[in-house]
């Protein structure tokens, strides 16, 4: 009996690990598509891009800007903002990392909670 319920709980925690992570997936899926929508991906790619010959990417790789960003506080706030008003071109954040001098804003592209999400994925990603 107490066998039986050992398992039965290890079956529901099992069950449970992955009903959280196909909800993940499926938050990251939805993520990747409204980026893709905006048209994120015209400048910037998830992974971290290899530079050969010292050739640059436009925007910084998403990855890039997890590992910068991730843990420091009001991330996400700034970030979300940048995405939404477009960055300084007098204050570029990705020198030698980054070919564009500065992300135009995407507003137009983009709604702010949509923004949000995107910025919280990118933050997840590692
Ligand atoms: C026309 C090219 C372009 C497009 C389109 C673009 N970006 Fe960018 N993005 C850039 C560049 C260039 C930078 C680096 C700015 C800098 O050096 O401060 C950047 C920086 C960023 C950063 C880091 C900001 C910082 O200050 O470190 C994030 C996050 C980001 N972009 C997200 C997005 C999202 C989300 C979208 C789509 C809604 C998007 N970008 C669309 C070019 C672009």
């Amino acid at each position: 009996m107490k066998r039986h319920h050992k398992i039965c709980f290890t079956f529901g925690v099992l069950a449970l690990l992955a009903m959280t992570a196909s909800a993940q997936q499926a938050a990251d899926d939805a993520a990747k598509k409204i980026a893709a929508n905006a048209g994120c991906f015209t400048c910037h790619s998830i992974k971290h891009v290899v530079s050969k010959d010292g050739v640059l990417p436009v925007g910084p790789a998403w990855q890039d800007v997890a590992n910068q960003y991730r843990g420091k506080p009001g991330a996400a706030d700034f970030l979300t903002r940048i995405v939404l008003e477009g960055s300084n071109p007098y204050a570029s954040h990705w020198k030698n990392k980054a070919a564009g001098i500065a992300m135009p804003p995407n507003a137009v592209a983009i709604s702010e909670s949509d923004a949000r999400q995107v910025v919280y994925w990118i933050l997840s990603l590692n």
